[in-house]
């Protein structure tokens, strides 16, 4: 029997399909390079993490767990790089080696108020030609000067009553302009004009200048921490997957 040549295309695109399908089972696709099951080995008993039946099997997209915005086409880094064990000194010295360029670095060191945004000139008719209403008077600065000739950069020792520059800077201020403070962060712009970090060549701002005391224990999680986290509350939102309080041993042998 002879099939009619209104056939031909689609014999001939499935001949193509099979081709393909059969070399895509032979070829170690890109999934050769993905590790396959990853294994963590702490304190809290190891962990046998099943990565490529997440990624095939489960149908979850490498963003899911991978959320760091690299640039095109690099490997995604350890998630430790990040999220260490502890945010303590040997982290400060040693987190900069840990990525391949400075496109990492403003994704937590993301802002740097180094402009301040402040008219002298006209301050001084608003203060109705008062000096002191932010200077010191002449027993502290006999002379009106800028308060980095007294107040220091950095915060000083504990017990020590000297405001550093920037407390010295907003209580003055804000004895006019509390409204300014009043919405926390988002209130900054008002007289700091933001870096553009990716230009950055400076060295970068510890987070507590901005933050509460100790805030990169809450804003960037501990390894621990980001672990659970991202596995739990998926295992939780899909009910699939170890996340009750008794569930510890089915993801830690012991
Ligand atoms: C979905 C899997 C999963 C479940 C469920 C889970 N863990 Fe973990 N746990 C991990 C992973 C992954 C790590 C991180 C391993 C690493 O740091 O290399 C970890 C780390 C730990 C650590 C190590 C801390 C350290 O500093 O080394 C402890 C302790 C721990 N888990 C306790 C628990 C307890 C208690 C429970 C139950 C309430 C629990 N885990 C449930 C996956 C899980
Ligand atoms: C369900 C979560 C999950 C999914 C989905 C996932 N990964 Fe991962 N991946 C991980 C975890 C967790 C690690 C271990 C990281 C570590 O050891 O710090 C890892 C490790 C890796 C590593 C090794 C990095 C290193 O040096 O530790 C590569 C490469 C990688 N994944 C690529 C991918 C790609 C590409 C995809 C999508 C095709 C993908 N992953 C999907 C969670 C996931
Ligand atoms: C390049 C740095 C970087 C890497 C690598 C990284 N993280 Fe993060 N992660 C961050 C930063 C910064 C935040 C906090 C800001 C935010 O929420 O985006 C964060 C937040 C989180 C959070 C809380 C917010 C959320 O998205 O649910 C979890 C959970 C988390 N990371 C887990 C992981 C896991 C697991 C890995 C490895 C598979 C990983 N991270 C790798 C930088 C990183
Ligand atoms: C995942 C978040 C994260 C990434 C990415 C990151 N850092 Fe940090 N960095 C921190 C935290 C947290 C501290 C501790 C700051 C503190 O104690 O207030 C810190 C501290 C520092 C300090 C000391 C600042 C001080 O005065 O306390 C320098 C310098 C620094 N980082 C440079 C870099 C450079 C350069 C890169 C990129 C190559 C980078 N960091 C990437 C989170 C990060
Ligand atoms: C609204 C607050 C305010 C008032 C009012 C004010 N100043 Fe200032 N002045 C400042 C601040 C803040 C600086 C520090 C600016 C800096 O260092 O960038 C400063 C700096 C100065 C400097 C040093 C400039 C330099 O570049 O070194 C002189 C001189 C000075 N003020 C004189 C005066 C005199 C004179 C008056 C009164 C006529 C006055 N100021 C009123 C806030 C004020
Ligand atoms: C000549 C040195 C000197 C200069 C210049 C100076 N200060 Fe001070 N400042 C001091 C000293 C000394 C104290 C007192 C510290 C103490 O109480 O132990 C102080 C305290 C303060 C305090 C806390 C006590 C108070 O008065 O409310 C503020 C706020 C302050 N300065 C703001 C400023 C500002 C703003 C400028 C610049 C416009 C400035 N200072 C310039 C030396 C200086
Ligand atoms: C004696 C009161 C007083 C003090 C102290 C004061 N300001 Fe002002 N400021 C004013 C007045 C009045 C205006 C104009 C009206 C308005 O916009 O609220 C103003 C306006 C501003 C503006 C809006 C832009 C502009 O110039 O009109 C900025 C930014 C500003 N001040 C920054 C500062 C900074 C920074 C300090 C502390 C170094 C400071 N001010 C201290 C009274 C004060
Ligand atoms: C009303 C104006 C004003 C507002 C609002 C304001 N600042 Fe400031 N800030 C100042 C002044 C004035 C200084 C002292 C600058 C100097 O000495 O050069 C300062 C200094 C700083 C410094 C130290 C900069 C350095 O060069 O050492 C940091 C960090 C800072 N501010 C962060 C913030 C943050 C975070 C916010 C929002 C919560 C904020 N500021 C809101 C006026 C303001
Ligand atoms: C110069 C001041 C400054 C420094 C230094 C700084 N931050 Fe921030 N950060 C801010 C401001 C301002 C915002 C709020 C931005 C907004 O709301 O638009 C913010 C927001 C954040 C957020 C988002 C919070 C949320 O709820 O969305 C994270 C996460 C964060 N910072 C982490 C860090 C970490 C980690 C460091 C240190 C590595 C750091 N920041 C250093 C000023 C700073
Ligand atoms: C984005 C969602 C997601 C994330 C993130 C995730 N899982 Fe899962 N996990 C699943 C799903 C879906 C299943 C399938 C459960 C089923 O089929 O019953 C599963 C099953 C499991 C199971 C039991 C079956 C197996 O494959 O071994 C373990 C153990 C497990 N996950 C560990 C982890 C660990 C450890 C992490 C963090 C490193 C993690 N998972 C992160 C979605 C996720």
């Amino acid at each position: 029997m002879r099939l009619p040549r209104k056939y031909f295309p689609i014999i001939a695109t499935c001949a193509v399909l099979l081709v393909v399908a059969v070399a895509g089972y032979l070829t170690p696709a890109e999934s050769q390079k993905l590790p396959v099951r990853i294994l963590f080995d702490n304190t809290g008993g190891k962990v046998v993490f099943t990565h490529l039946r997440h990624h095939r099997d489960y149908a979850i997209a490498c963003e899911a767990c991978h959320h760091e915005n690299a640039p095109q086409g690099a490997e995604p880094l350890p998630c430790g790089s990040c999220h260490p064990l502890a945010f303590d000194e040997q982290y400060v010295k040693q987190h900069v080696a840990s990525f391949p360029d400075k496109t990492y670095c403003i994704q937590c060191h993301h802002l740097e108020y180094a402009k301040l945004n402040f008219g002298h000139d006209e301050h001084v008719e608003y203060a109705g030609g008062d000096c002191q209403a932010c200077h010191h008077g002449p027993d502290i600065e006999p002379e009106p000067q800028s308060c980095r000739s007294c107040h220091p950069e950095e915060k000083p020792e504990s017990g020590d009553s000297m405001p550093d520059q920037m407390e010295a800077g907003h209580t003055r201020c804000a004895s006019c302009h509390q409204d300014m403070f009043d919405h926390g962060l988002t209130s900054c712009k008002s007289c700091h004009v933001e870096a553009d970090m990716t230009k950055w060549h400076g060295d970068f701002t510890g987070c507590a200048q901005c933050h509460d005391e100790h805030p990169e224990k809450e804003l960037v999680l501990t390894r621990t921490n980001a672990f659970h986290d991202q596995c739990m509350s998926c295992h939780e939102e899909r009910r699939q997957g170890p996340y009750k309080d008794d569930d510890c041993n089915k993801c830690h042998i012991r």
